[in-house]
């Protein structure tokens, strides 16, 4: 077990970092109060090697393991988790086309974010199913060599701004799991429609909407894996995800504490700083020890899956504590910095409203409580 990281990710931790710093924290709240998209500093980050970072150096991309993109992701988060989220948005969006694309599907779609900036999104979640994905409504009917998609997708990352998006749709709504297929779309096939944008509590910088897709066209050279193999390509594609929601947590929960440590060191009450007292100073050490928990679990399922090991258990434990703890951690922050952490003066109530949709996306916190549970009576 290593606990340091090398210098390689040393210096990506730097980059990122220095982007968060630099680039993201100046514009963090204007966003947030606007909801407007930050394009040109997702662009930026794309520039730097911290977009689609999944795409395989054979392809010409980035090519970084788990493990990095999650020291990468929790820097970005420290910035702005609406930010963050719509950088890891992308590698969310590629990643069906890693596990599940033949090897010319890999070039056709993965290859192009190499080489220019591109955003992705996945469409997996309904109005009717977010948490019940065998049960998704959208179909996919057969014609000729095509297929036509016919269905709403709901709560998508970067929808309004995707290039492509990977869609997931079913054959046949009462074969459940079995029927599910993934394709690939690209944003300008006809018959695609954009919702109205969320207008969301936290992590307001990201595009979230609905799509509606009505007779989409799409040719069966852009179904990834088999007919029926898209409900395991969306799961494996969560399992390696969902560490990166666990550094997304962390690196919410980082900034929390930093912030409550230069608040609880300037800020008087009774005659001393207020983090002579012990209310303060147990609630700090709470979010310290939490962070580093969070932490290990994060790299332990991401260095899993990258050494190849099955590991949803380790990714829903992962991304279940540590959001649980940055949620935590947040509303902690808030109450150090009292009436003050309740007002957009300060940065801790952005905090916590972007935690709060950490324990809902990517599968709630119940869906991982589930995973775990099933996989501890499995054996
Ligand atoms: N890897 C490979 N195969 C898997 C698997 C995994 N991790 N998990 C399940 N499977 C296989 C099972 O072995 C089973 O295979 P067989 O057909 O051979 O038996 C099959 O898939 C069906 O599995 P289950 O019986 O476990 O399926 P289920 O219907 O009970 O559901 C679930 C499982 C875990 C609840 C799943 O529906 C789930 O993960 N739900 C949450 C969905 C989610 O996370 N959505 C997030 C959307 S993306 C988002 O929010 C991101 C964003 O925009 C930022």
């Amino acid at each position: 077990m290593q606990f340091a990281l090398d210098d390689e990710l040393l210096a990506l931790q730097e980059t990122a970092r220095r982007f968060a710093e630099e680039e993201v924290i100046p514009i963090a709240a204007d966003h947030d109060q606007s909801g407007e998209f930050p394009r040109a500093v997702i662009e930026k980050a794309w520039e730097l090697g911290l977009v689609s970072t999944c795409v395989p150096s054979e392809l010409g991309g980035v090519g970084l393991s788990i493990e990095a993109s999650c020291v990468a992701t929790t820097e970005v988060a420290r910035g702005c988790a609406g930010i963050a989220t719509s950088v890891m948005c992308n590698d969310l969006g590629l990643t069906p086309i890693l596990v599940g694309g033949s090897e010319d599907q890999q070039k056709q779609w993965l290859a192009p974010c190499a080489d220019e900036f591109k955003l992705v999104s996945f469409c997996l979640s309904e109005p009717g199913a977010g948490s019940d994905v065998a049960g998704l409504q959208m179909l996919a009917e057969k014609d000729g060599d095509d297929y036509l998609l016919t269905g709403t997708k709901a709560w998508i990352t970067n929808g309004g701004v995707a290039d492509f998006f990977t869609v997931f749709a079913t054959l046949d709504r009462s074969s459940r799991h079995k029927g599910v297929c993934a394709f690939v779309v690209a944003r300008d096939t006809p018959g695609i429609e954009l919702g109205k944008k969320e207008d969301k509590l936290g992590q307001r910088a990201s595009d979230t909407r609905s799509i509606h897709f009505d007779g989409v066209r799409v040719p069966a050279s852009q179904r990834l894996g088999e007919e029926g193999q898209g409900f395991g390509i969306a799961m494996k594609t969560l399992d390696r995800t969902r560490p990166m929601i666990g550094a997304l947590a962390v690196g919410i929960a980082s900034r929390a504490l930093e912030e409550c440590i230069a608040y609880a060191r300037e800020r008087r009450a009774f005659g001393s700083a207020i983090g002579e007292f012990q209310a303060i100073q147990f609630m700090l050490a709470d979010m310290a020890k939490d962070i580093e928990a969070s932490r290990l679990l994060t790299m332990q399922s991401a260095c899993m899956i990258d050494q190849g090991m099955r590991a949803s258990k380790y990714s829903s434990m992962a991304k279940c504590f540590a959001t649980d703890a940055a949620m935590k951690a947040t509303v902690d922050a808030v109450q150090i910095f009292g009436g003050n952490g309740y007002t957009k003066e300060y940065p801790v109530e952005k905090l916590m409203r972007d935690a709060k949709l950490m324990q809902i996306y990517e599968g709630t916190n119940q869906i991982q409580r589930m995973v775990i549970g099933r996989e501890l009576l499995a054996g």
